[in-house]
């Protein structure tokens, strides 16, 4: 499997020298690929997959050590950090926004601005911090008792802002939110609820709410993978052994519903028609899984994150120059044709190439201090 991962490193780096400028050159930052690059179709570059770019630049840097991917990484943050002033736009997810753009800047350049507005967006994140035990999702008066598995991912940002500050607010509240997901969202059967509602007075479990999934109470995949990878990560940031547990369960339960051509289905428990793939899933749950392999040692998590890795690779990968994204068939949401549908979606590209470093040695782990 490495050669073929760092064959298909290799390739990835090359089919971005090829396109990355075209992104550059109309001063955007893409969401989608195909014969061009296209930005989110929602909120600009408020949206919360801004920071996949910068993160992309970032992997391909620390890879092939090109500066010119560094300067793209550079041209996106600057996108980003432009949005604080749109504050109402910004929502939990300045973690997967802002950990991969200034945060990375810090960590591999020492960029003290970098620090500092990574440190912003921390206390952003803190501020959405319920006392009532967890954070809130979203933005709407409707939502305010909103909390979603995603958030495990954005975790990471309280986590580093502790150690950069010795101010362990930042943690305490990282862990208060990690321990509600841990009661309220993990299921019997090892898979995760999306959006979980919760009392924003008393913090009693209203109720689970449908998302991005077939329908309430399914398996929606990249949810799956968000526990996997995010329980990896609260258990990396604190040596709880329970997030440990949570992780290995929820991995358990992926692992199950992998499929014999490594791609994977939008929602676990979907019916046969119409048949959706969200290789996005895949990917984040491939680097969730090496990160399992690498604390556990357990071979399994290994296997089948080459398993997820090789079908990508094999039977889900554009590697045309002429064309822009690497990772077909990924989908942003079962019913939301308008965030795109078996097409190439940013996040992907980024797990994909993380997790490729990853078995290729040059993974800068953006998520760990
Ligand atoms: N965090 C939103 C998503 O995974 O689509």
């Amino acid at each position: 499997m490495r050669n073929n991962a760092c064959d298909a490193l290799r390739r990835a780096t090359e089919k971005y020298r090829a396109t990355a400028p075209l992104a550059a050159e109309k001063a955007m930052l893409p969401y989608r690929g195909g014969s061009g690059w296209t930005p989110s179709p929602f909120d600009g570059d408020s949206w919360w997959t801004g920071g996949f770019w910068p993160g992309l630049m970032w992997q391909l840097w620390a890879a092939s050590k090109d500066d010119w991917f560094r300067d793209e990484a550079l041209r996106a943050e600057a996108l980003l950090t432009a949005q604080f002033r749109r504050f109402e736009k910004l929502n939990h997810d300045v973690g997967f926004m802002y950990l991969l753009s200034c945060g990375a800047h810090w960590k591999l350049l020492g960029d003290e601005q970098a620090r500092v507005d990574a440190l912003h967006a921390a206390n952003l994140l803190l501020g959405r911090f319920n006392p009532k035990g967890f954070i809130r999702a979203w933005n709407e008066p409707e939502r305010v008792g909103y909390a979603i598995i995603d958030c495990m991912m954005n975790l990471s940002l309280l986590f580093w802002a502790t150690d950069m500050t010795g101010d362990p607010r930042f943690a305490h509240a990282a862990r208060v939110h990690a321990d509600t997901t841990l009661k309220h969202f993990l299921r019997p059967d090892g898979s995760v609820s999306h959006i979980v509602e919760f009392d924003p007075y008393t913090g009693a479990r209203v109720r689970e709410h449908a998302g991005q999934g077939y329908a309430l109470g399914t398996a929606w995949s990249r949810g799956q993978a968000w526990g996997v990878y995010g329980f990896a990560l609260a258990h990396e940031n604190t040596g709880d052994a329970r997030y440990l547990e949570a992780a290995e369960r929820v991995a358990g339960f992926f692992i199950a519903h992998i499929r014999p051509d490594g791609l994977t289905d939008c929602d676990f428990l979907q019916p046969a028609a119409p048949q959706r793939i969200d290789n996005i899933a895949g990917a984040c749950a491939a680097s969730g899984l090496i990160e399992l392999h690498q604390i556990t040692g357990r071979g399994e998590y290994r296997a089948a994150a080459e398993a997820l890795l090789d079908g990508l690779i094999d039977r889900s990968s554009d590697w045309s120059e002429q064309t822009c994204g690497l990772l077909t068939k990924c989908t942003a949401s079962y019913h939301d044709d308008a965030a795109g549908v078996h097409t190439n979606i940013v996040y992907g590209d980024y797990f994909f190439i993380e997790a490729l470093t990853k078995l290729c040695g040059s993974d800068p782990m953006l998520w760990r201090r």
